[in-house]
C-alpha cells in the first residue's frame, strides 16, 4: 500500500499547531462519555491514529494503566511526549500504519476518532478490520468516531468516507454490535461546525 500518507501527516504535524489542526479538542468529552457507558475495569486501550489527542491522557488521569496510543505520523507522537513529559512514560507509543500494522497482542478496547474515515479504498478498509479483529478481545468494545453524513467531505486536503453508526457498523462486519451512538457537532479551534458521528460497538465472543 502507497506511504506517500507518513509523509502528509508528519508535515502537517511539524507546520502546525494545535490551533491550526481542524479536529483538535481540549476535552474527549464523548469518547470518555462512551467509554464510561462500555463500563469495563482494569482496562487495556489502544487509541488509533491518536495524533495528539487527550484521550490517552485522560485515561491515565483516570486510573486506567495499560493505555498504548499509534499513529503514522512520529512527529505527532513526538509532541504528544513533549508535552507529556514524565507521564508519558505511562503510555507506550507506537509509530505504525495501522493499515500495515502487525498486532501482538489484544486490548479490551479499540478508540479511533477520525481515522477510519480517511479510508477510502475498500482494500485499506480491509486491512484495518483485519487489525481491528485481531488487536480487540473477543467481548471487547470499539468507539469509533468518523464525519457523519452531514459533515466534511475532506479532511487535511483528504478525501474522507461519512458513515451514519448503522453503515460504520456493517463497514465493520458482521461480528459487531452497536451498543450506542453519538451525534456530536465539533467546532473546529477557528469555529466551524463539523459534524461526527461517534459509535460505541462490541465484537461478539
Ligand atoms: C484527523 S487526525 C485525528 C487525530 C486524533 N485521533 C484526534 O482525535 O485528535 C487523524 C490522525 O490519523 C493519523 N493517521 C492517518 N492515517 C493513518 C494510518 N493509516 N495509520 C495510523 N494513523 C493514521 C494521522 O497521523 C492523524 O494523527
Amino acid at each position: 500500500m502507497p506511504d506517500e500518507r507518513t509523509g502528509h501527516w508528519d508535515d502537517v504535524y511539524r507546520e502546525r499547531d494545535e490551533s491550526r489542526l481542524s479536529w483538535h479538542q481540549d476535552d474527549p468529552a464523548i469518547s470518555l462519555e462512551l467509554f464510561g457507558i462500555a463500563g469495563i475495569d482494569e482496562t487495556s486501550v489502544i487509541d488509533i491514529g491518536a495524533g495528539t489527542s487527550r484521550f490517552a491522557t485522560r485515561l491515565v488521569e483516570r486510573g486506567v494503566h495499560d493505555v498504548t496510543v499509534l499513529d503514522v505520523s512520529g512527529a505527532a507522537l513526538d509532541r504528544s511526549r513533549r508535552q507529556l513529559g514524565e507521564a508519558a512514560d505511562r503510555i507506550d507509543w507506537i509509530t505504525a500504519d495501522v493499515r500495515t500494522w502487525p498486532p501482538v497482542r489484544t486490548y479490551d478496547l479499540w478508540h479511533d476518532r477520525a481515522m477510519f474515515h480517511f479510508l477510502v479504498d475498500a482494500r485499506e478498509r480491509a486491512a484495518y478490520r483485519s487489525r481491528l479483529r485481531r488487536a480487540l478481545r473477543p467481548g471487547g468494545h470499539a468507539i469509533i468516531a468518523t464525519f457523519a453524513h452531514d459533515g466534511p467531505e475532506a479532511c487535511s486536503g483528504l478525501p474522507v468516507v461519512r458513515y451514519e453508526p448503522d453503515g460504520l457498523r456493517r463497514a465493520l462486519g458482521d461480528r459487531f454490535t452497536l451498543v450506542a451512538h453519538r451525534h456530536h457537532v465539533h467546532h473546529t479551534p477557528w469555529g466551524s461546525p463539523q459534524s461526527f458521528q461517534y459509535s460505541l460497538l462490541r465484537l461478539d465472543e
